[in-house]
């Protein structure tokens, strides 16, 4: 039975901050930050837009070309922004979009690891109920203290997938490189709203994850690094995938994985399915029956190799042109208000900013967050 992605979406802010004028402020050398890290812009996100918003947006885009909505019976939301720590994410894209009343819905937690958990929980359960469908969503916002060296790899967007059987976009293979080990290269304690991390050990920690998946990988399917086409790495910035490649050097497709992880910075548990979007939309060559391998990190850490087959006829459940819209639609902010987004929603009239799609956080009243579809609104 073949199982894997049957749509795949994402989304992300309506606005952008230049790692230009980042540089310009924080007194850096832009080079260091477009060269040395590899990012060119990162998406930034106004009190009025969160990790749901952009879910739900995602997923709405996801479904679109879902025949049957009420096949899906689990939505698994994959993130390690979370601003709640008992209630689903999950329970608020549930609700938008309508999913049938006796669907499975919850979070799941392992830094940027947990959407890949979420896939292979996902690829599982369609074994098991192959008439089933599983929406797994991953949505993170990446925010790092001002002035600390990860201020220029910020960013975010949430990612949307439909698991199922005879999948149009990729099949998942059986075997994955598994490796975690106890390590304190990046953490967010529940009383910050801002990661901290060690960049030498989270870097180090990254490549060493990716030679002992990767070996585990090939050891278990018997396939060399030639059997793979290309490789979707985690991308927290642009350079850490290109490092990561010159350890592996398999990917003569790369560069085009990057193109959207550039403009929008590091998506955290979204990172890589990015990389795969970014990959599929901007490659003119076919890449029907190519084999891709995925290298996905959540430090902590727990880090896994697999691999998947693109689909015959893969461009038709794609929107390319959609997706690079998104992006350059999306409008420029001045620095003075790129800092006045962390002010919180109570503090900045939301009506303000303009919301990706179709749902905005409205306010928060009694610790509740309050969330209302924009057409409701006009
Ligand atoms: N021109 C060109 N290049 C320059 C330059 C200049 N003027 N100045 C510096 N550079 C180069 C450096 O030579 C270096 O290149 P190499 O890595 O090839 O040696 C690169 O720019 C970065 O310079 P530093 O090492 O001095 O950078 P830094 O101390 O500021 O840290 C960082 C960079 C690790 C990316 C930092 O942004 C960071 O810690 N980010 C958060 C943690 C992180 O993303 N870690 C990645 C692995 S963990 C993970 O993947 C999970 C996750 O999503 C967070």
């Amino acid at each position: 039975m073949k199982i894997g992605i049957d749509s795949i979406a994402f989304s992300t802010s309506k606005y952008f901050l230049k790692l230009e004028t980042l540089a310009l402020h924080r007194r850096e050398d832009y080079e260091k930050y477009y060269v040395g890290i590899g990012q060119k812009q990162m998406s930034i996100f106004p009190p009025n837009e969160d990790i749901v918003t952009i879910a739900v947006d995602a997923a709405q885009k996801a479904t679109a070309s879902t025949p049957d909505k009420n096949d899906i019976d689990m939505l698994i939301f994959a993130t390690e922004s979370s601003f709640d720590l008992s209630k689903s994410a999950g329970i608020y894209v549930h609700n938008f979009l309508q999913l049938r009343e006796d669907c499975r819905v919850f979070d799941l937690k392992q830094a940027c690891y947990s959407a890949t958990a979420a896939l292979q929980l996902a690829k599982s359960y369609v074994r098991e109920n192959p008439r089933s469908k599983v929406l797994v969503v991953a949505s993170d916002i990446v925010k790092y203290l001002p002035n600390t060296p990860g201020e220029p790899t910020q960013g975010g967007a949430a990612v949307a997938m439909v698991v199922g059987e005879n999948p149009r976009v990729l099949t998942l293979e059986p075997y994955s490189g598994i490796h975690t080990t106890d390590v304190m290269d990046f953490w967010r304690p529940i009383y910050k709203s801002e990661a901290l991390f060690d960049s030498k050990l989270s870097v180090y920690n990254y490549l060493k994850s990716l030679n002992t998946t990767l070996e585990r990988y090939l050891t278990l399917s018997r396939l060399n690094t030639s059997d793979l086409d290309c490789i979707c790495y985690h991308a927290p910035f642009c350079k850490m995938a290109r490092k990561a490649n010159q350890q592996t050097l398999r990917n003569k497709f790369l560069e085009n994985s990057l193109i959207y992880g550039s403009l929008i910075g590091n998506s955290c548990s979204a990172s890589v399915y990015i990389c795969l979007l970014s990959l599929l939309d901007n490659t003119p060559e076919s890449l029907s029956q190519k084999r891709v391998g995925f290298f996905s990190y959540g430090s902590g850490s727990v880090a896994e190799f697999f691999s998947g087959i693109i689909s015959e006829g893969y461009r038709e459940a794609l929107s390319p042109e959609n997706s690079r819209r998104l992006i350059e639609d999306r409008m420029e902010v001045p620095f003075d208000e790129y800092e006045s987004f962390s002010d919180g929603i109570n503090m900045l009239p939301s009506s303000k900013y303009q919301n990706i799609g179709a749902v905005t956080l409205a306010r928060i009243e009694n610790d509740k967050r309050i969330y209302r579809s924009i057409s409701s609104l006009s």
